[in-house]
């Protein structure tokens, strides 16, 4: 059983969400939310199955709406529907931004995601945090995802909004996303329990190879399957499906991600300088220290033939430093 003020918050979520998506879709004298998602590629179908929205632009449109529906307003800033000003009057956050509802597991808008047309910072605004919004134990997208989730066994974890709605529009629908913050364990034990495989896609940025590095531990130290895409150039899913679809990316970057090892390999390649001689030494020992802890025998030999083949050495000598490795962890 929720609360009396949970239900009170869910109703002006669900309010706000219905009204926001049709000033985005129908008001005469305002399209630019709507012309927003246009050029971005969305379509009319994907803008209502996700009801996204536009924020009037106004200090107080969204206030005195809830107010006149007798809506607590002080209960509503808590919940980070509306802002709080200094003289503790409750105004509209999101005014002049278009709207990402943000549905919990069963569905119910539990937050705002309000995103800037005009290049204000910051890029993205969310709803602050609440009982009902948290964003270390959300995903995006995970009520409408679960079914193509259970059915195929493999998530497709993304960075953005934005990428989920491409994603989901161009028929990939086991995607979710987190929204801006680090994978969280709660996330993880979330996604153990439905899939096998979770693959990581996060933007081919510095900040995103970064993200997928601690993505991936996390997933595995929780016992998932993981693999690892191979975006590059600072584009993201959105940028590479829009450019060119849902199959092409399919193909190209989900089918070729990488095992969780070799993602490591490459992502330790970036921190060592390999023609240095004592550097290729320490990589060499990194990615041993991470074979190391793999379960399988046959994976731990597979990899270290690769390592072995790569720089020469045999594969008798690292799979003693191996098993040394292995020793020490008990
Ligand atoms: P687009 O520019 O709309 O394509 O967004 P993006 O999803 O590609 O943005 P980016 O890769 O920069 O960020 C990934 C995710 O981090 C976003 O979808 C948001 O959930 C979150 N995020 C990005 N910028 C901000 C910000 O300024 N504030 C907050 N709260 N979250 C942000
Ligand atoms: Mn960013
Ligand atoms: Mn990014
Ligand atoms: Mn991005
Ligand atoms: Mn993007």
């Amino acid at each position: 059983r929720i609360s009396d003020d949970a239900q009170e918050v869910l109703q002006a979520y669900d309010w706000m969400t219905k009204f926001y998506h049709h000033f985005l879709r129908y008001a005469k004298d305002n399209k630019e939310g709507y012309q927003y998602f246009k050029d971005r590629g969305i379509t009319d179908e994907t803008i209502d199955l996700f009801k996204l929205g536009y924020a009037p632009m106004s200090t107080n449109f969204t206030a005195s709406f809830l107010d006149k529906k007798g809506f607590r307003l002080p209960l509503l800033a808590k919940a980070g529907l509306l802002s709080l000003r200094e003289d503790a009057t409750a105004v509209d956050r999101f005014s002049g931004r278009i709207i990402f509802p943000i549905r919990n597991h069963l569905g119910k808008t539990v937050g705002f995601a309000g995103r800037t047309t005009t290049g204000e910072k910051p890029k993205y605004l969310n709803s602050s945090e609440s009982e009902l919004f948290q964003k270390s134990k959300l995903l995006y997208n995970f009520d409408l995802a679960k079914k193509q989730i259970r059915k195929t066994g493999e998530v497709i974890l993304f960075e953005g909004y934005m990428d989920v709605i491409s994603a989901y529009q161009s028929g990939i629908e086991n995607v979710v996303a987190t929204m801006g913050t680090a994978l969280t364990q709660v996330q993880a034990r979330l996604l153990k329990r439905y899939v096998d495989t979770v693959i990581v896609c996060y933007d081919g940025d510095d900040a995103g190879i970064e993200a997928s590095y601690k993505a991936a531990k996390l997933l595995r130290e929780t016992g998932c399957g993981v693999k690892v895409a191979n975006l590059s150039g600072g584009v993201d899913p959105d940028n590479f499906i829009q450019k060119h679809g849902g199959e092409y990316f399919i193909e190209k970057i989900v089918h070729a991600s990488d095992t969780y090892i070799s993602f490591l390999m490459r992502y330790l390649k970036r921190k060592y300088n390999l023609s240095n001689e004592g550097d290729r030494i320490h990589y060499i020992e990194a990615v041993i220290r991470e074979i190391a802890l793999l379960d399988s025998v046959i994976e731990r030999e597979y990899y270290l033939q690769e390592l072995a083949n790569e720089f020469s050495l045999s594969v008798d000598s690292l799979k003693s430093e191996t098993e040394t490795v292995r020793k020490k962890l008990g």
